[in-house]
């Protein structure tokens, strides 16, 4: 190697080269199992470490020999909550110990209280390991179903005494109330993030004007965050928003094992699994997923 490997938090120059090896990274252990390559362009991704550098600037670092970044690691902090988004080493410098330090200046210290989160994909022996190996254990698969429903088979309808209302994108407080019962915090932040030209957010009232639900759908494609009152609620809120937000290709959307009627109902409706699912990780429970969804396996 040509210079000595040196760390240091990142800054929005670093984020091309984030997006590089993230690239790499993955197609690097996709390729050997005959998987579809991840594409060079992923603008997606790069709002997201965007948004994590913006609010987590702290907790964004990278490694680097001389000028050029090998690896980098981010997580967030929303309450007593830190996820880690993202970690990625390039394969030319994995298994020497980079994302294991990497983790050590990311992890709050001491952890006072906090519960640590991840999203890793079920495939990757390496990252559950080193996880599982600081106390962040595999709890729950995220099954990504892509496709659109079929209208022979509709996923179920909302409740008769429930109304969809296009909400204003951005958040508020009756959205924090639901997010403080379902997530045990707040994160206007994130909501913030969602205001695009391209998604629509819906509330979910009942019969009182109260809000038993939120949900967001692009036009891109993506579904979520959904938040749900009731968990009943979950599987008709899925079929509303894949009904009314007509994306420009397929619909997809990461259901997890705790929430098996939208599952169901979904696979019913003729959307299908793709690829291997993705594990949530926890070292505590801190979230209802039976009533929650989250906004994407980067941010909770
Ligand atoms: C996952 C990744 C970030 C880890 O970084 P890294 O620098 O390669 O990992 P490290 O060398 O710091 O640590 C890996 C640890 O896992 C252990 N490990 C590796 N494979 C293992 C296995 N099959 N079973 C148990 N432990 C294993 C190693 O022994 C090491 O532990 P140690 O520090 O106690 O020796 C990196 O390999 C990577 O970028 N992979 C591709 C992308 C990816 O999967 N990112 C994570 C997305 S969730």
């Amino acid at each position: 190697m040509s210079s000595e490997l040196a760390y240091r938090p990142a800054t929005p120059d670093d984020l091309a080269a984030c997006e590089r090896i993230w690239v790499v990274g993955i197609n690097d252990y996709l390729r050997p199992m005959n998987l579809p390559a991840v594409p060079d362009d992923n603008p997606g991704l790069r709002r997201l470490h965007a948004h994590t550098l913006a609010t987590d600037p702290e907790r964004f670092w990278v490694a680097a020999r001389g000028d050029r970044v090998v690896a980098f690691g981010s997580a967030v902090e929303r309450g007593r909550l830190w996820f880690l988004s993202m970690l990625f080493v390039e394969p030319a410098e994995q298994g020497g110990g980079v994302g294991r330090e990497l983790l050590r200046r990311m992890l709050p210290r001491p952890l006072d209280g906090r519960v640590l989160g991840t999203a890793t994909d079920s495939a990757q022996p390496v990252s559950n390991a080193l996880y599982a190996s600081l106390g962040i254990g595999p709890q729950l698969p995220l099954f990504d179903l892509i496709g659109r429903p079929r209208p022979d088979r509709p996923l179920p309808a909302l409740p008769g005494d429930v109304r969809a209302v296009p909400l204003a994108l951005g958040g508020g407080p009756e959205l924090d109330a639901l997010d403080r019962e379902l997530l045990g915090f707040e994160h206007p932040q994130d909501h913030a993030f969602l205001h695009d030209p391209d998604r629509r957010a819906f509330g979910y009232r009942d019969g009182g004007g109260r809000l038993v639900g939120y949900g967001y759908a692009s036009v891109a494609g993506g579904i979520g965050p959904i938040a749900v009152r009731d968990r009943s609620l979950m599987a008709p809120v899925v079929g509303h928003l894949l009904r009314t937000v007509e994306p420009r290709g397929a619909s997809t959307v990461w259901l997890s094992g705790a929430q098996g009627e939208a599952l169901a109902a979904s696979l019913a409706a003729g959307l299908r699994i793709d690829g291997f699912p993705l594990l949530l990780c926890w070292s505590r429970p801190f979230a209802d997923f039976e009533r929650y969804l989250p906004i994407s396996p980067g941010l909770p």
